[in-house]
């Protein structure tokens, strides 16, 4: 036997434990945990029943792992972090600290999105990147190599294309969708029912709404709808833009705009409310 396991850590009988691994002191392994060759788990750590751990997975200090998650080979995750059952984490992926992966919406008495059984655990592609005090729903995929910030939060139901940035602080609501290589800058807020294309730039503190009516009446239920953002389009700091709003490809958003009608292709909307006033630069368009 070539694994090293504190006298304090409690490892049930059913649990498998590969060569070369290190459990600290205070660890909890329930019956059929699962911790792959040369895995290592700091001090207190509790892998619930049928949880794996693939091999040269590290886990920082006090890290829960919930029923039936799998960590596979490589993954990093930082200390306080806890991860929701059945949660899947690409290889080589990185969590950071005080982060909570795949918990399960639980929605207030008065809320729009009422709690829903039977939602999927959320499912990190390889090479993921997420921040420290991160919180990610249930019922979300993210891709492969998808980058999301510290603070950042993205909620049930979204699917996050490859090589994504969520930058830190932002927040994208539910059943909202990313397409790859789109960024989104510091403390965007990005509401929920959106379509974001790929290669979207979003620059930092822009707004995005989905109710006219805030709230109120029950023809809301029907109209309520978030931006759609169109392939390789560019909004500007500070900008906002309105409910059901189609953002043309390429269309390019200034700096502190109010976005309330539909943009025109590769034209720069300036103003408030924004108006078309130019070309987008034929060198600043995406190649095809
Ligand atoms: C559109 C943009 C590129 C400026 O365009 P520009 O044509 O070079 O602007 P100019 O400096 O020539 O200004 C032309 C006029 O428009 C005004 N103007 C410029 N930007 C404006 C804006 N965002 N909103 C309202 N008016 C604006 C200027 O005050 C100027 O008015 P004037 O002729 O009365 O003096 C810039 O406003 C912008 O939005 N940049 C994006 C920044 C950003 O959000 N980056 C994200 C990553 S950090």
């Amino acid at each position: 036997m070539t694994e090293n396991i504190a006298a304090s850590a409690v490892v049930a009988s059913g649990a498998e434990i590969a060569e070369h691994v290190l459990i600290a002191h205070y660890c909890v392994i329930e019956k059929k945990a699962s911790l792959g060759d040369s895995a290592k788990l700091g001090v207190g750590c509790v892998l619930a029943g049928g949880s794996q751990i693939g091999p040269g997975c590290v886990l920082g200090n006090y890290v829960t792992v919930g029923e039936g998650a799998r960590l596979e080979q490589g993954v990093t995750v930082g200390d306080h972090t806890v991860i929701a059952p059945g949660t899947v984490i690409g290889r080589n992926s990185f969590l950071g600290s005080n982060s909570t992966i795949g918990r399960l919406p639980k929605a207030a008495a008065t809320s729009t999105v009422k709690n829903q059984p039977g939602m999927k655990p959320l499912r990190l592609g390889p090479d993921c990147i997420i921040g420290c005090s991160t919180v990610l729903y249930a019922g979300t995929v993210l891709g492969e190599g998808v980058f999301v910030g510290d603070r950042a939060l993205i909620r049930e139901k979204c699917l996050i294309g490859n090589k994504v940035v969520v930058g830190s602080g932002s927040v994208v609501e539910n059943d909202t969708t990313i397409g790859q290589y789109t960024k989104i800058q510091t403390a965007s807020y990005i509401t929920a029912y959106m379509d974001i294309a790929e290669r979207v730039f979003i620059a930092p503190m822009v707004t995005t709404t989905n109710d006219n009516y805030m709230g109120r009446t029950e023809k809301r239920f029907q109209r309520i709808k978030g931006a759609t953002i169109g392939k390789g389009a560019r909004i500007g700091g500070g900008s906002i833009l309105l409910p059901g709003i189609e953002v043309a490809e390429e269309s390019f958003i200034a700096a502190g705009a109010l976005v309330t009608k539909d943009t025109e292709r590769a034209k720069i909307h300036i103003g408030f409310p924004a108006r078309p006033v130019r070309e987008v630069p034929s060198d600043e368009l995406l190649e095809e």
